[in-house]
């Protein structure tokens, strides 16, 4: 909680990628049922995983953010899949202390440019890249990171791009997360991998927490 205030403080996307590296693996996770969603996060937080991205594609979600912001202190509970700015002010409602898009508008720009959240837009070309470097964006989430071009892409791209750093997401797995961590570019991962939708449904939590325990 101090961290995000602090961060609030600075300014949510502000030239600062501190906030993005503290945690090098972020869970992405997608909640069927909200009444999980307090045992997710304290099994996350156990094994070491604070920072929880829940995303925005679910009926549960908002009610499952807004359940871990109140019972999970310890907790840096952030919305995901933020497509627009109704559904981040409805994230922010609930309790949201962080954002992620997949993409990036000029009204998300502008929304987090005045409300100072972390924010982490998402892009996967040079142009994309160019465009938050120009809006004083320099971390962003690149996804989809394996389908556009993944490790590869992303070294080649780091001597004209020198300032901007990425999250890539979308296909990293246990398998390739930490040759991704490897990059010079790269300041932390994101993933479902670690907390799979069909493990919550199960209750799979001694699985859940053992993954999330790997991660570190
Ligand atoms: C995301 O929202 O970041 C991605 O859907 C996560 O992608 P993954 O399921 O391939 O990890």
């Amino acid at each position: 909680m101090v961290e995000v205030v602090r961060f609030a403080l600075n300014g949510g996307i502000v030239k600062d990628i501190s906030f993005w590296s503290t945690q090098k693996v972020v869970p992405v996770v997608t909640i069927y049922d909200s009444s999980q969603a307090v045992k997710l996060a304290q099994t996350l937080i156990a094994a070491g995983l604070s920072k929880i991205e829940i995303t925005l594609r679910t009926e549960a979600a908002l009610q499952a953010i807004t359940l871990i912001a109140q019972e999970v202190p310890e907790a840096i509970v952030g919305a995901g899949t933020v497509l627009n700015t109704s559904m981040a002010e409805e994230a922010l409602h609930a309790g949201a202390q962080f954002f992620v898009s997949p993409g990036i508008t000029p009204s998300l720009l502008q929304y987090f440019k005045v409300s100072s959240i972390p924010f982490l837009p998402g892009c996967s070309t040079v142009s994309e890249a160019m465009y938050l470097l120009e809006n004083d964006v320099n971390v962003a989430k690149f996804f989809p990171a394996e389908d556009s071009g993944g490790l590869n892409y992303l070294k080649s791209i780091s001597s004209v791009l020198a300032t901007m750093k990425f999250c890539p997401t979308g296909g990293v797995n246990v398998g390739n997360y930490k040759n991704y961590l490897d990059l010079p570019n790269v300041v932390c991962v994101g993933g479902s991998w670690v907390a799979p939708s069909k493990e919550i449904t199960a209750n799979n939590w001694e699985l859940i927490g053992a993954q999330a325990r790997a991660t570190l």
